[in-house]
């Protein structure tokens, strides 16, 4: 393992942006995560575990510390009943995998089709999409402990996975660094379509979806809502969609009838953000020179090229404050901010 100095973070993140880091690892098995971690330490600076770079904006300043580029790769497999595990390394590409069980006819995580980024990004912020999210097929998780420099597997359970969220996010499971990730796909099953775009998609090609036909329909609906990543930068949905109380969602509903929501639990309602900058605070398609809000999908911020990350950071503050203002609701990023803003 070669540890780098300067290095420009910006070819490392899906939004193109950024500054420099400080030290730059790359590490490839978990002896080399275990000295990466103990040459931070030993030089008494911070470091920071990087996968696909698909959910972080970076800092025009960059990392003042080492940057640890997880690329653990490999896939072991065993058989149990009705179900396939798959242990797969953290620095896996999390396409690559869903293609490879679609491939191998496994159920549970085909409708994650064409999501950027890294397996061993999924349990920390427990990605989902089209009606399924990564917690219904993890059954463990890998970690480093720096605490004990130990590694250590996590259940399901001991996860905590929540909308986005993870034990991995905050309190105890903040520091681990995913090594590993365990699933639990199904030999057999029945594809689930009744997420609303996946619906309308099968019904107009009124055919009987396959695991493979799903894999394709979230592809074409995907590309026809998310930038290109060859041509633009993006980081998936910059924001979280809000979780609101029902008094919130009825003085939303006397202006706003038609608002789109979904119950949760303890009486409370996810209402998609998307909706909110199209119908109610509009920002959709509205673009700031290099850095703008998707006119196909306003949750998603776009770079444009040429941007950097003070004006990709100030049009999400505006978005933010603008809904906060107009609505008294208090939206969350999902993208994670790594350097001085
Ligand atoms: N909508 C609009 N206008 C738009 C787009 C959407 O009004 O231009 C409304 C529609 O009512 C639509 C609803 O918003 O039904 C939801 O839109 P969409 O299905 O595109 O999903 P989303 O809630 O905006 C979430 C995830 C995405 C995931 C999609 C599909 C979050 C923060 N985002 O977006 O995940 O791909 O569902 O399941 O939960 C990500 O996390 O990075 C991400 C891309």
């Amino acid at each position: 393992m070669k540890i780098l100095q300067n290095v420009s973070l910006k070819p490392f993140t899906t939004f193109q942006l950024g500054g420099r880091a400080e030290y730059f690892a790359a590490v490839s098995t978990k002896d080399e995560l275990t000295d990466a971690v103990r040459f931070s330490r030993q030089a008494g600076i911070p470091y920071m575990v990087l996968g696909g770079g698909s959910n972080l904006l970076v800092s025009d300043d960059g990392y003042q510390g080492l940057i640890i580029r997880n690329q653990i790769k490999g896939v072991s497999r065993y058989e149990k009943g009705a179900h396939i595990f798959l242990g797969v390394g953290a620095g896996e590409s999390w396409d690559d995998l869903v293609a490879y069980t679609v491939k191998q006819n496994l159920h549970g995580i085909e409708n994650l089709s064409g999501i950027p980024g890294s397996v061993g990004a999924t349990p920390i912020q427990n990605v989902g999409a089209y009606g399924q999210e990564v917690q219904n097929t993890i059954s463990w998780v890998e970690v480093f402990n720096p605490a004990t420099m130990e590694f250590e597997l996590l259940t399901n359970r001991q996860c905590e996975f929540r909308y986005r969220d993870s034990v991995f996010k905050s309190g105890s499971g903040k520091g681990l660094i995913v090594t590993e990730v365990g699933f639990k796909l199904a030999k057999e099953g029945v594809p689930n379509i009744s997420y609303r775009d996946l619906k309308q998609h099968f019904n107009e090609q009124d055919i009987r979806p396959t695991l493979q036909s799903v894999r394709d329909a979230v592809l074409v609906i995907r590309a026809g809502k998310f930038p290109d990543l060859n041509q633009h930068g993006c980081g998936g949905s910059f924001f979280k969609n809000p979780i609101i109380s029902r008094n919130q969602l009825r003085r939303l509903q006397d202006v706003y009838p038609d608002i789109p929501h979904y119950s949760q639990a303890h009486e409370t309602y996810k209402v998609p953000l998307a909706w909110v900058l199209e119908h109610a605070v509009p920002w959709k398609g509205v673009r700031r020179k290099h850095v703008g809000v998707s006119a196909q999908q306003p949750l998603i911020l776009v770079h444009y090229g040429g941007g950097n990350a003070r004006d990709m950071k100030r049009l999400a503050d505006d978005i933010a404050h603008s809904v906060r203002s107009e609505l008294n609701i208090l939206i969350t990023p999902e993208i994670c901010f790594v350097g001085n803003f």
